[in-house]
């Protein structure tokens, strides 16, 4: 194992090593078999949709330590892109930057990338590909959705058609208040189809994500077991040593574009696919995505291109029911 090089032997180097995991708590022993595995943790109070993955830092440990290996968390920057000026999309190649400059630095074998807004999974999943050890990541899911007069409330896209209903005299000063408020329905990803869902899907579909994981809704009890399972899984692909660049495909890539063309994902998406594919050496252009996409259809109904809300998706499957859907069209040896 890679970290074998710090912690194994009894020289002094490989003594003072040890003594730092023990003084955090951690055993690692001269002959030390159990991968360590970290948990970049990117929760934050600016950023209440990456603030539910800090409840999760414990089910991931769990399942690390289940699974036999040694769990250590540490912070990353956390993107948030309301709050974040002039823009969070400044900061992803920052954060991208610090992930792999932490797996290349630390003593570690393999890492779980706790990461949700927009810009922070795929910063997250840039670093870890570049340092290529076998990754994997958990989003915290979406927020649930807030009701106004009786009817549920999607992010970002009912906020601008009340804000034109507002600004127009259909909606009066006291409603556009009441609006406000029942904005501030909970913590976790926008509930909509906007940067964040599709790029949670995307990576799922790389392979990066347990199966129908990202569209597990937020603070739920299925939330926190995939999070345990993807600290168990963590261990295995340590032990499996499958990296990024095993995963990575041309045809994985390709399929990622279907499935941001079946949801309707956001366009940002494709921007960071192209870096995402950049990372890996593997050639990706816009033609290729018009090419792949054009031929089809949209196939789940979820704002801003339909009506629905990420919980309807999540009920109606995720991902794994749209991939039998598409069964036809995806590469199936990916
Ligand atoms: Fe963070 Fe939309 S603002 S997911």
């Amino acid at each position: 194992m890679r970290s074998s090089e710090w912690f194994n032997g009894n020289d002094e180097t490989a003594v003072s090593h040890r003594v730092v995991m023990r003084s955090v708590g951690l055993e690692v022993p001269a002959d030390n078999k159990k991968p360590i595995i970290g948990i970049a943790d990117s929760s934050s109070d600016l950023n209440p949709c990456n603030l539910p993955l800090r409840a999760l830092v414990d089910d991931v440990k769990a399942g690390i330590l289940e699974a036999g290996g040694i769990p250590v968390a540490f912070p990353v920057i956390s993107l948030g892109e309301d709050l974040m000026k002039a823009s969070a999309m400044l900061y992803r190649n920052l954060l991208s930057i610090e992930i792999e400059e932490n797996l290349r630095s630390y003593p570690l074998d393999g890492v779980v990338l706790l990461a949700n807004c927009d810009k922070s999974v795929p910063g997250a999943l840039m670093g870890a590909l570049s340092a290529n050890l076998p990754t994997i990541m958990v989003t915290a899911g979406a927020r649930p959705a807030p009701f106004f007069k009786g009817k549920k409330v999607g992010t970002g896209t009912d906020l601008w058609r009340a804000l034109d209903d507002w600004r127009a005299g259909r909606m009066s000063d006291q409603e556009w208040r009441e609006f406000e408020e029942c904005l501030s329905c909970g913590l976790g990803s926008c509930n909509t189809m906007g940067t964040a869902s599709s790029v949670a899907l995307m990576t799922e579909m790389l392979g990066f994500m347990l199966p129908g994981s990202a569209t597990i809704p937020a603070n739920t009890d299925e939330r926190r077991e995939s999070a345990r399972k993807s600290g168990a899984r963590i261990v295995e692909m340590v032990r499996e040593d499958l990296r990024p660049s095993a995963i990575l495909t041309r045809e994985a890539f390709e399929n990622a574009i279907c499935v941001l063309s079946a949801v309707g994902g956001s366009t940002n998406a494709v921007l960071h696919l192209l870096a995402i594919a950049g990372r890996v050496g593997v050639q990706l252009t816009l033609d290729d995505i018009n090419h792949i996409g054009s031929r089809l259809p949209l196939l789940v109904d979820i704002m801003p291109a339909g009506t629905r809300l990420m919980d309807d998706f999540f009920e109606a499957g995720g991902i794994p029911s749209l991939m039998a859907e598409l069964q036809s069209v995806l590469n199936g040896d990916t």
